[in-house]
């Protein structure tokens, strides 16, 4: 079973100043595809925090998906965090959350969102909003479980995913 573990980042939500939505529905959502979440985790907008947490994250989960830090807010940190702690930069994930959700919410380009890989783990970030979130996941989903396959080494075919 492919594995996936939740970092919500968040200054507010980990202050407790404002609710937490994004955990549950990311959790929901990759539900929906039998992805099991086996770690949940929220940290504040800072640059250490995120890091270690994704580190310690990446230990146990095949997917780490991050929401929030993404934009261009002096205290929003989580690509930088992000960067220093993948070894290989996966540009087009991002860039098709991006493209694709642009399409029908131009704030989409305001996202500075990257994903690559740690190890065998698979470190996607999304933006904060749920309505980000959903949105940025409809784009991912289909193309999730073949990227994670991938990512850990257990390609079992060996060949290219179906275009049907
Ligand atoms: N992407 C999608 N699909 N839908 C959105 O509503 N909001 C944007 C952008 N990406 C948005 C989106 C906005 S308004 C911002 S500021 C950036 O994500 C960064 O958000 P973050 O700092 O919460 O990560």
């Amino acid at each position: 079973m492919l594995t996936a573990a939740i970092l919500t980042v968040s200054d507010t939500r980990s202050a407790g100043t404002r609710e937490d939505t994004t955990t549950a529905l990311m959790a929901e959502i990759l539900e929906t595809i039998e992805i099991e979440i086996v770690a949940t985790r929220l940290v504040p907008d800072e640059q250490a925090q995120i890091a270690d947490a994704i580190v310690e994250l990446c230990e146990g989960a095949s997917l780490v998906l991050t929401s929030g830090g993404t934009g261009l807010a002096p205290r929003d940190v989580t690509p930088e965090a992000t960067r220093a702690v993948i070894d290989r930069e996966a540009p087009g994930i991002a860039e098709a959350m991006r493209a694709q959700t642009a399409q029908f919410q131009k704030l989409a380009w305001l996202s500075r969102a990257v994903a690559g890989t740690r190890g065998r783990t698979l470190v996607i970030n999304l933006p904060g909003n749920p309505k980000a979130v959903r949105e940025c996941l409809d784009v991912l989903t289909p193309m999730l479980p073949h990227a994670l396959k991938l990512a850990s080494g257990d390609d079992a075919g060996g060949g290219h995913a179906s275009s049907t």
